[in-house]
């Protein structure tokens, strides 16, 4: 009964987070708040058709960077890319729309910008996989885990944007 139930709920829970309704969550980084970028990559999301439901300024913690990359604790690299996500402001975001995880990943490009595609932003903005400018997450999964980690219910907003009917 309690596997029925918690099934259910994770069914109703997940089935907010589908199709039009999917969300995931991008970091401009401290490097690209530093060189004034923030604006530009917005913009990438906005032109494409995603819907910005939240947004905030943010000075990490480690902890929230230690939960936030738990999945690389082991790597060579770990402390300095939380070194690096700690060396300013962060700009969390949630955008949503149809199939934005992985369309995300496509705008941000490779993550070692020698590997990314000119027109992407790591391809366009930065030439170094230690200051890569901005973070998307890998899967739907992840997006639910990261936006719950950045972001309080509250600060979700629930909005319709006027051109929706023009984008689906
Ligand atoms: P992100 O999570 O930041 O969106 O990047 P990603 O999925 O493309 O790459 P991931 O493997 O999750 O790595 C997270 C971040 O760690 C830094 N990194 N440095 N020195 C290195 O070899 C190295 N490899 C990864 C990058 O900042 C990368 O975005
Ligand atoms: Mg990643």
């Amino acid at each position: 009964m309690i596997c029925f139930l918690l099934s259910l709920f994770s069914q109703i829970f997940q089935s907010g987070w589908t199709g039009v309704n999917e969300r995931t969550f991008i970091a401009i980084k401290p490097d690209a708040v530093q060189r004034k970028l923030v604006g530009q990559i917005i913009q990438r999301f906005e032109k494409k058709g995603f819907k910005l439901v939240a947004l905030k300024l943010v000075q990490a913690s480690e902890d929230l960077l230690l939960d936030h990359y738990w999945d690389l604790r082991n790597k060579t690299f770990f402390s300095e890319l939380i070194h690096y996500m700690r060396s300013g402001p962060v700009v969390a975001m949630v955008w949503q729309g149809l199939n934005v995880v992985k369309t995300a990943r496509v705008i941000l490009g490779e993550t070692n910008p020698a590997d990314s595609l000119p027109g992407t932003i790591r391809g366009d903005y930065c030439v170094d996989v230690g200051k890569n400018v901005i973070h998307g997450s890998d899967s739907v999964q992840s997006a639910q885990k990261e936006i719950f980690l950045w972001f309080k219910h509250g600060e979700l907003q629930l909005w319709e944007h006027h051109s929706t009917p023009w984008i689906y």
